[in-house]
């Protein structure tokens, strides 16, 4: 079998049409979807070596990426090692687009710099060139790779916590929505597919605002066309105004969300209106939602501070809260944006929320910039919010709050709840595959600490 260079086994470049349906070869290992092999959906790929890669998206087992599959299918374009020249022409061996009929994920992108599609590389280090068996592996021995080292606890069944967590998975917008170089559709088509297996209940797939204001999300139309939608799944979309709404609603979503924010700075610089003007619009929205039968999820942003105010008073998140959920939202999503929340300041805040909106209502959006949200969040479900946003492999931040990261990941956050003993339905390992691609695609390490942990464990 002839080995393909370490480098090949970075993203590849899903289809628009990419089906979930795993390759239904006889290989054990081979873990390919169908469509990727260039085959009809779920087809038998019968190649003697097909050149697939498989566990492409296995983070703990880096290694194993390099392998081929070993598949007996008919025969598929192999990998392609070019070297780029300086004007960076040619492929320079990392991906070749043309690697299972798949485009680049980079093309429509205009040209990304050489070291864009640099693999990311296992926090175990630097993979030395050897034969695959040879390997020095990233092992975990008798490492659970499912979240399994978290001690369960009986604190979901004491009543101290929700015995179930709904987690609403906002990485596909809240995550993407911040890149600097525009993510190929392809690429966020197969996020949101790959994250629809494993077992999320709420996929945030993109936003109909401004591409003016936010280029990234300008395709959401073939996104939403693009995605497979699982039956009991909810693919929620922002839309910020009317306009957004009906564009949102002709692109085949049935579910959305209107966003707001605690602050009148904040309001400003993000949906260019004061906070009384957006809910004016908010209203129009929710008229035209009722009218179209499409519930609507209402986001609260600054709720423990702002990038521009400063601190926010509870009272003030309280208001708009209240506001937003008697307008209609059956669920009122509480954001701190920019991440400087700690748990005192959660419980102040939710305390004086909760006057206002019953907590069955309420969800808790947490950015992790000072490393509180996982704190955050648990101090939230002792309050008896079980409704989480997260992001998977804590993608993302707001263009309007320059330097605030991703929310929390959602692998680390179902780590947690499956520790506390609380049910999310949500399969961590399939979580900790889709958080590789997507770094894989985006030349970023993951910042779930889980996944970091468990490809070095
Ligand atoms: P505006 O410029 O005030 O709007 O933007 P306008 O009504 O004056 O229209 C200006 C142009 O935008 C017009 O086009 C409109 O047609 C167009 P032109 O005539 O110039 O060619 N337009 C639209 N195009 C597409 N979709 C629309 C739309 N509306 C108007 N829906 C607007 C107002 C809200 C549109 C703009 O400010 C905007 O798009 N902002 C984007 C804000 C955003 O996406 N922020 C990030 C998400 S919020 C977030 O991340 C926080 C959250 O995660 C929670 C947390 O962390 O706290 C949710
Ligand atoms: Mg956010």
């Amino acid at each position: 079998m002839t080995l393909l260079p370490r480098a090949r086994a970075v993203v590849k470049a899903p289809q628009q049409r990419s089906q979930a349906l795993f390759c239904s070869c006889p290989s054990t290992t081979c873990r390919e979807r169908g469509a990727e092999h260039g085959q009809s959906r779920g087809a038998t790929c019968g190649a003697a070596v097909c050149g697939a890669v498989t566990q492409t998206t296995n983070i703990h087992q880096p290694r194993l990426q390099r392998t081929a599959c070993e598949c007996q299918g008919p025969a598929v374009t192999p990998l392609q090692t070019k070297k780029r020249d300086k004007k960076g022409q040619q492929s320079d061996g990392l991906l070749a687009p043309q690697a299972h009929g798949a485009g680049d994920p980079w093309r429509g992108a205009g040209p990304a710099p050489n070291k864009q599609r640099r693999p990311y590389k296992c926090a175990a280090g630097a993979l030395p060139a050897l034969p695959l068996q040879k390997m020095p592996r990233c092992d975990t021995g008798s490492a659970p790779r499912d979240g399994a080292w978290a001690q369960v606890s009986s604190a979901a069944a004491s009543g101290a916590y929700p015995k179930r967590v709904k987690v609403v998975e906002v990485g596909p917008r809240d995550g993407l929505q911040n890149e600097k170089n525009v993510v190929p559709t392809p690429v966020k088509i197969n996020l949101i597919n790959m994250l629809s297996e494993t077992g999320l209940q709420v996929i945030e797939a993109t936003s109909f605002v401004s591409p003016k204001w936010v280029p990234q999300m300008a395709d959401h139309t073939e996104v939403m066309q693009g995605i497979q939608k699982f039956p009991g799944i909810s693919y929620p979309v922002l839309t910020p105004n009317l306009k957004g709404f009906q564009a949102a609603v002709a692109a085949g979503a049935k579910e959305v969300s209107i966003f707001g924010a605690a602050s009148e700075l904040f309001t400003q610089k993000n949906i260019n209106c004061s906070i009384e003007e957006s809910l004016e619009r908010f209203e129009e929205v929710m008229k035209a939602a009722r009218e179209a039968n499409i519930p609507v999820r209402g986001y609260v942003s600054c709720v423990l501070g702002c990038p521009y105010e400063g601190k926010i008073s509870a009272a003030k998140v309280a208001e708009v809260s209240k506001k937003m959920y008697s307008m209609g939202c059956y669920e009122i999503s509480l954001g701190d944006t920019i991440g400087v929340g700690t748990p005192g300041s959660m419980r102040e805040m939710l305390a004086v929320v909760m006057k206002e909106v019953p907590v069955g209502a309420l969800a808790v959006h947490c950015h992790d910039t000072y490393g509180q949200a996982l704190a955050n969040i648990l101090v939230a479900l002792q309050m008896g919010v079980s409704v989480v946003d997260a992001s998977v492999a804590g993608l993302g931040g707001c263009p309007y709050a320059q330097g605030a990261s991703g929310n929390v990941a959602t692998e680390d956050l179902v780590y947690m709840l499956n520790g506390l003993g609380i049910h999310t339905g949500v399969d961590l390992q399939k979580l900790m595959d889709t958080g590789t691609f997507i770094c894989n695609a985006l030349n970023r390490k993951t910042n779930s600490k889980v996944s970091q942990a468990s490809c070095r464990l």
